[in-house]
């Protein structure tokens, strides 16, 4: 596997950043993570702009254009022949002497890396949990640090399920690492965009497709009690796409299996990626 690493691209076994780094010591950065069809970037300039938003928040300069990022992700993902991928990348404030406030000068450190990307079939459905959300209350940055989010998932992962959905002063935000729909009476449901939920490339697309495909939607809150008793939950991520929860807390929803909207919505989003691969 190539990787990139501040200007050169090198086997990830030959990466190598000083232990000093921000990063490391602090989960002080930012990251993206990009799917790739048929050496396509999907929604690149959607995740260039949540990456600017991100470095912004952090008050971390955008080290590379617009046009720098797309020269080196469309190597990258040549480097890595093309297909289907899914690239990560991240910025951190870089190496200097340990210290909370900020070094001066910062020489930040931009890594990106290709990884296989994950193979989905029609899902059958997947477990998921909720738990309190105790995360802080910038859950808009896509920070590298996930220390809460790592935790929670992981509690999904011992018992079973496929994710923790996060619940914060009686109202459901979103995944440990992905956005949550609800369905009721027909309407699908997503929180809007604020500082407690990531704007999540995925939700956003399938906010845009319903309209398209005028199906009805809202962006609302969605109280603990509404979340339990909806008719379909989805979780949708860049790498997971549309996963429809069948048990939530080991209790069935809906039907206890897939719902209606979700089959629309998932093919919606099939054709769309199918559009990309074949570059219409
Ligand atoms: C906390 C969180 N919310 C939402 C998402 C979904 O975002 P996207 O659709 O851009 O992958 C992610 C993705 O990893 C995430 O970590």
């Amino acid at each position: 596997m190539i990787v990139y690493l501040n200007g050169e691209f090198l086997p990830l076994s030959e990466a190598r950043v000083p232990v000093l780094d921000r990063g490391f010591i602090f989960g002080d950065g930012v990251y993206e993570v990009i799917p790739v069809y048929a050496g396509r970037l999907f929604r690149l300039q959607e995740h260039l702009q949540r990456l600017e938003n991100s470095l912004t928040s952090i008050k971390l300069h955008n080290p590379l254009s617009r046009q720098q990022w797309l020269e080196r992700l469309e190597t990258l993902v040549d480097r890595n022949n093309g297909g289907d991928q899914s690239i990560y990348l991240q910025v951190t404030r870089g190496p200097a002497k340990r210290n909370h406030n900020f070094p001066e000068p910062v020489v930040p450190t931009v890594f990106m890396m290709s990884e296989p990307a994950s193979i989905l079939p029609p899902s059958l459905g997947a477990k998921a949990i909720t738990r309190t959300d105790t995360r802080w209350q910038r859950c808009d940055i896509k920070s590298i640090a996930l220390l809460a989010n790592v935790l929670l998932r992981q509690e999904a992962v011992e018992v079973g399920a496929a994710e923790a959905i996060l619940i914060r002063e009686g109202y459901a935000m979103e995944g440990a690492a992905s956005n949550v729909f609800i369905v009721v009476d027909g309407v699908a449901i997503t929180p809007p965009n604020s500082q407690f939920i990531l704007p999540g490339i995925t939700r956003d697309l399938i906010i845009e497709a319903m309209q398209a495909a005028q199906l009805p939607y809202r962006e609302a809150d969605i109280p603990e009690a509404q979340l339990r008793g909806s008719d379909e939950i989805w979780i949708t991520s860049s790498t997971r796409e549309i996963i429809p929860v069948i048990t939530l807390d080991d209790k069935p929803v809906g039907a206890g299996q897939p719902g209606p909207v979700w089959s629309q919505v998932w093919h919606i989003y099939q054709d769309y990626k199918q559009k990309l691969r074949s570059n219409v």
